[in-house]
């Protein structure tokens, strides 16, 4: 292994930074000892995280007090890949003609009106995504944002580890950004956390920018401040559509016992099954982190923010790559005051797939004061489930096939297979299965209300 981590440094060295080739280097060679143990793991019970609901209630003074203290920032990097997207995920239109950056803004303006303050708007980019991102930012000059780029990281090659570019002017599929874990070397090195301190910033809420719910919420930054933590992760109670994420667990190594943020990718094949229950692991992380800034600076200045590393192979023209990559919330093993505590799922609005799109386009959820919720008149206590095969592969796909989307008002599950086209104002009741035949289109006519039925055939209009 020295051999070729001397090769790989080398060849890194010919195009990237000392600090790229360093960081590179340091995941490369950390990759296998923060491999999990998976019988080291303990779920954390429910019972053990505190409840939203149990939170105190927060005065006016102290909302006015905190809301001069804390930056919203908004994880920016990523393609969303998974979505079939070239472009960043927050300039696509979500709902009612807005985008994530249209809804956001819109937000923190109305936070700004209501509390008289300014609070700082900040985006981590990647070179994927500055170039989009800016352009609408500089459309919104009433708000306080500061944008900063997130490093470049070369791909390797799986075999040989060696970087499949040769030069920085190699196309950009030759580089990623390294996963969100990356914040907080970036937040330091582009100078933006010295920015914030100097404004008198003492506290970051950072979340995905395509979770929906994931607003500012003065109660759980109050949490945070009252009882003097470093670090507090918002869990959610996880559903069998959380497969992708995350959770936090006990992990102990040495007899000596901490908490661990535990990523789909880090779980061994054999035990991925386990891990998506909801019996074992009842909670998944939503990623909304807040973060005392003095904590992480003074982190940063001992250099120890060293994060688990995650090995996410990819085949990238062809060609199978490694991507090593860390996650933002895995700073819950370095916080010795680590606040966890479950939030309703109302702060968990996360956009990780065309069907879930398609959910937040429907008429279940609509905006109340700038905030998606789900719409008051559904009686239905969960989503409804939502299957929807080829119709949600992409993106055009779903607006190909259908261009108005149905009423879900009081459905459970939708179910379709197949070549399946709907028409204006169908509604979905109850569980519904639509399954076109082989090889032809079935097509749902206009003002069709599909009520607990199951509907098979090639229809055509
Ligand atoms: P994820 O990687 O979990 O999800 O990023 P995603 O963006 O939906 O990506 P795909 O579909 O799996 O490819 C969660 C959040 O972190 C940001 C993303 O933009 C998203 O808001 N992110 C991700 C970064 O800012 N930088 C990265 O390197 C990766």
């Amino acid at each position: 292994m020295d051999s070729q981590l001397s090769d790989v440094k080398s060849a890194l060295s010919q195009f990237c930074s000392p600090l790229v080739v360093n960081r590179v280097v340091d995941l490369l060679q950390r990759k296998e000892s923060t491999k999990l143990e998976w019988s080291k793991i303990k779920a954390i019970p429910k019972s053990e995280v505190p409840e939203y609901s149990s939170l105190s209630d927060v005065t006016a003074d102290e909302i006015e007090s905190f809301s001069k203290k804390f930056a919203v920032l908004k994880l920016n990097g990523g393609l969303g890949t998974s979505m079939g997207l070239q472009g960043p995920k927050s300039i696509i239109e979500v709902k009612d003609g807005k985008s994530y950056l249209d809804i956001l803004f819109e937000q923190i303006r109305l936070f700004n009106k209501a509390h008289n303050c300014s609070i700082p708007l900040i985006f981590m980019n990647s070179f994927n995504t500055e170039a989009q991102t800016k352009e609408i930012v500089s459309k919104n000059p009433d708000i306080d944002v500061i944008c900063f780029n997130q490093h470049m990281f070369p791909r390797l090659d799986a075999q040989t580890l060696l970087p499949i570019a040769k030069s920085n002017n190699d196309p950009p599929s030759c580089f990623y950004p390294p996963g969100h874990g990356d914040l907080y070397d970036s937040l330091n090195e582009t100078g933006t956390l010295s920015l914030l301190r100097s404004k008198g910033i003492e506290y970051v809420f950072i979340s995905n920018i395509d979770n929906l719910g994931a607003t500012i919420d003065i109660r759980v930054l109050a949490h945070l401040i009252k009882t003097k933590g470093e670090v507090l992760l918002e869990l959610t109670p996880k559903t069998p559509a959380d497969a992708k994420g995350g959770t936090v667990v006990k992990y102990t190594d040495d007899n000596k016992s901490r908490f661990r943020l535990v990523d789909t990718a880090m779980v061994p094949t054999e035990h991925q099954n386990e891990f998506k229950t909801v019996r074992t692991f009842p909670l998944c992380s939503t990623n909304n982190l807040w973060i005392n800034l003095a904590f992480l600076e003074s982190r940063l200045q001992q250099n120890t923010v060293s994060l688990d590393v995650i090995q996410n192979p990819k085949t990238v023209d062809g060609r199978k790559v490694l991507q090593l990559e860390t996650a933002c919330g895995a700073i819950v093993g370095l916080a010795d005051e680590l606040r966890l505590i479950s939030v309703p799922r109302s702060r968990f609005i996360p956009t990780k797939s065309c069907s879930d799109l398609f959910l937040i386009r429907s008429n279940v959820y609509q905006f109340i004061d700038g905030e998606l919720v789900v719409n008051p008149q559904r009686s239905i206590t969960q989503l409804p489930t939502l299957f929807m095969g080829g119709v949600c592969a992409t993106i055009q796909t779903m607006q190909d096939a259908c261009p108005v989307v149905p009423d879900l008002l009081e459905a459970e599950s939708v179910n379709i297979v197949g070549n399946v086209r709907i028409g204006k104002n169908v509604s979905f009741r109850g569980n519904v299965v639509v399954c076109a035949d082989d090889a032809s289109v079935l097509f749902i006519p206009d003002g069709s209300i599909l009520d607990n039925v199951v509907v098979r055939g090639h229809l055509t209009v």
